[in-house]
């Protein structure tokens, strides 16, 4: 397995991100798919798993407790705080709510240690950056869980370089997570120039651009009533059917290139930046071993030159988040 700097650990260059086994895109899967995924995952070497408090709010972590705990040298673990399900109405309904202040993060810390069935969480992510409480209060109570051994180290995530700068003097950040692929180029603008001069690794996200660069999803209209993507501009119908333009070209490319197009969306990845680590999600062992696959693709500088000219912020239609979700985000955007 190829492998990856990510502050002291040393991790599969391609991650696998959890989240879609129990949230986001329709119904979660059952407990045995879960299981085979991550399993099968941990059998073919894939040794950094992303989860969230988030997540199912809470039934990721829990799912990934269940499974990977009794392997857990084997792995690095990551997680996030600062955006979870609260009661808000007291009426037992969770909803989703940042909140970024230290007392907020201790409490969700040890939620998330006890679902993880773990003593310590290896990477421990601020979400979100909650812009009601100075960065600086968030990560120095993150700081305080590294003091006492329930984190190892702190990861920021879709933060601007200043906010990264600013955490960062607080206490060393090990990896900013972002969105980051072909049609999602936002970190290009400062986040991953950023993240190459403080050392701090570069942990891309939705790095199959949610499906769109797999290059099967041809028709929004089956996505599920509940899944996340029916929220987000670009796979309105409208602009989708446009995005779908670029996808002849794109498949052209990764046949010549030998690969998958959800290889090509990952080489891509590996090709940009040293210090980059994708982490796909998926709910199939098919995908799974397809993903893993792009770490023998080879794309030569036309190949590079030509996908950045395909797909970029230029030409893809529609924003990755609505209004709700670009208020909540301080990236910088284009
Ligand atoms: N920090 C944050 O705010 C944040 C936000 C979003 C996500 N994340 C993390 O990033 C991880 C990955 O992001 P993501 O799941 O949103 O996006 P993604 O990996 O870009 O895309 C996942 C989608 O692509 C499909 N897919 C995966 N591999 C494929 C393949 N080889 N061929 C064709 N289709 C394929 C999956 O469907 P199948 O299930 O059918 O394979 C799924 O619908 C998450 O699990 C989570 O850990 C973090």
């Amino acid at each position: 397995m190829q492998t990856r700097k990510l502050g002291p650990f040393e991790v599969s260059a391609i991650g696998l991100g959890c989240m879609n086994l129990s949230h986001a895109y329709g119904a979660p899967v059952s407990a045995a798919q879960g299981e085979r995924v991550l399993l099968a995952a941990l059998d073919a070497g894939v040794t950094l798993f992303d989860t969230a408090a988030l997540y199912g709010f809470g039934a990721n972590e829990t799912l990934v407790g269940q499974v990977l705990s009794r392997h857990r040298s084997r792995f690095t673990l990551a997680s996030k705080c600062g955006m979870t399900g609260v009661d808000v109405a007291g009426d037992g309904k969770l909803v989703r709510v940042i909140d970024g202040r230290p007392e907020a993060i201790r409490a969700s810390c040890e939620a998330s240690l006890k679902r993880l069935q773990t003593d310590v969480i290896d990477l421990y992510y601020l979400h979100r950056w909650d812009k009601q409480v100075p960065v600086e209060d968030s990560v120095g109570a993150l700081a305080e869980l590294v003091a006492a051994g329930k984190i190892r180290t702190i990861g920021l995530s879709e933060v601007s370089a200043a906010t990264l700068r600013k955490a960062h003097a607080v206490h060393p950040v090990t990896a900013v997570q972002t969105e980051y692929s072909l049609w999602t180029r936002n970190p290009e603008i400062a986040v991953l120039e950023a993240c190459r001069e403080l050392g701090v690794a570069f942990v891309a996200f939705s790095p199959v651009g949610r499906g769109f660069l797999g290059g099967n999803l041809q028709d929004v209209n089956t996505l599920d009533a509940k899944d996340i993507r029916r929220n987000m501009p670009r796979f309105s119908p409208e602009n989708y059917a446009e995005n779908l333009q670029l996808l002849p070209s794109y498949l052209a490319i990764a046949k010549e290139a030998g690969c998958t197009p959800a290889q090509l969306a990952l080489a891509w990845l590996l090709h940009t930046g040293k210090h980059i680590i994708p982490i796909p999600g998926t709910t199939r062992l098919e995908h799974l071993q397809d993903n893993l696959g792009a770490l023998n693709v080879k794309l030569g500088a036309d190949a590079m030159d030509r996908l950045e000219i395909l797909v970029n912020e230029k030409t893809v239609t529609g924003k990755r988040y609505n209004a709700q979700g670009n208020s909540e985000v301080d990236t910088e955007t284009f």
